[in-house]
């Protein structure tokens, strides 16, 4: 079985819930408490053993690709003035050189038009794809290494899922489910935004661990829900060709591409933040 050593981080949508914030930052750069969105997903991709980070981009997105630049300036000033603390924080916005790649997505098509921007650069292996607005949060244990442990046990396809109220299964791609070994469950199917008679409440929440194959589904650009051209459409066609698995998630989930998770985020955050906590509940608390 071949390791996951790549990712790809879809990051060209348009983030239309943030306007106008959105207009001159990309979503994924919006902080919670002091760190971008990206860079808690890249976190947890490199805590799950990826090497290889590829950003698939597009207009109004350069503050990105800076973003993993080195800022020789800053440093130099903060060296100066012997602040080492706050070179060691930079240090975690670094990738070794060459790790991280960028593809732009011309038109927002999709996410699945997003990820198959990025099949040349992933070839003939199995890539993990990650969408940093969902913010999934277990810093002893991150969703994408949960994922990896069962990718190495059954190989195929792996994807992160929570239970959500039945309410909110038409936002989401739904799981048929088959088989259920713990946190494990086989996928039968897959619903992108199920209008009504969802086949569970076993909801897709943005991180996935596939094999190159879909590339070739995604290529024929089918337009689904949304008349968008949809990741789940694509993966739906690999199951019973390959093992098709759900790992539930093991932790918080924030859904950051949205305004009330974003703030929750933020306060879920900054309470396990030795620094600020205080501060913050007592603000809470006098609210
Ligand atoms: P969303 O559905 O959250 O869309 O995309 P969006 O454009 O980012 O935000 P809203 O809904 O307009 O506020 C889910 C993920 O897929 C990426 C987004 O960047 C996000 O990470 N995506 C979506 C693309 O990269 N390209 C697309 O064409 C669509």
């Amino acid at each position: 079985m071949k390791p996951v050593r790549k990712a790809v981080f879809p990051v060209a949508g348009m983030g239309t819930r943030f306007l106008p914030a959105t207009k001159a930052v990309p979503k994924e750069m919006l902080p919670v408490v002091d760190k971008p969105l990206i860079q808690y997903a890249v976190d947890e991709a490199r805590a799950a053993g990826i090497e290889q980070m590829i950003f698939v981009t597009g207009r109004g997105k350069n503050a990105i690709e800076d973003y993993f630049d080195i800022p020789y300036e800053l440093c130099a000033t903060l060296k100066e003035k012997n602040k080492h603390d706050i070179l060691e924080l930079l240090e975690d916005s670094r990738l070794a050189p060459g790790n991280a790649a960028f593809v732009r997505q011309q038109e927002p098509l999709g996410l699945g038009h997003a990820v198959w921007c990025a099949r040349d650069l992933i070839g003939d292996e199995p890539f993990a794809v990650l969408l940093p607005d969902e913010l999934l949060w277990n810093p002893a244990s991150p969703c994408l290494a949960q994922m990896a442990r069962t990718y190495e046990a059954k190989g195929g396809n792996v994807i992160a899922v929570l239970e959500v109220p039945e309410a909110h299964t038409s936002r989401f791609g739904i799981v048929d489910p088959g088989a259920v070994d713990g946190p494990v469950t086989e996928v039968r199917g897959l619903v992108e935004k199920p209008k009504a008679n969802p086949p569970s409440r076993l909801a897709a929440v943005g991180r996935y661990i596939l094999q190159p194959e879909v590339f070739e589904l995604l290529g024929k650009g089918e337009r689904g829900a949304g008349n968008e051209i949809q990741l789940t459409d694509a993966m739906a066609k690999l199951i019973g060709q390959q093992p098709f698995h759900a790992q539930t998630f093991d932790g918080m989930r924030h859904d950051c591409g949205d305004k009330a998770g974003f703030i929750q985020a933020n306060i879920a955050l900054s309470l396990e933040r030795a620094d600020i906590a205080d501060e913050v509940r007592a603000f809470i608390a006098g609210l």
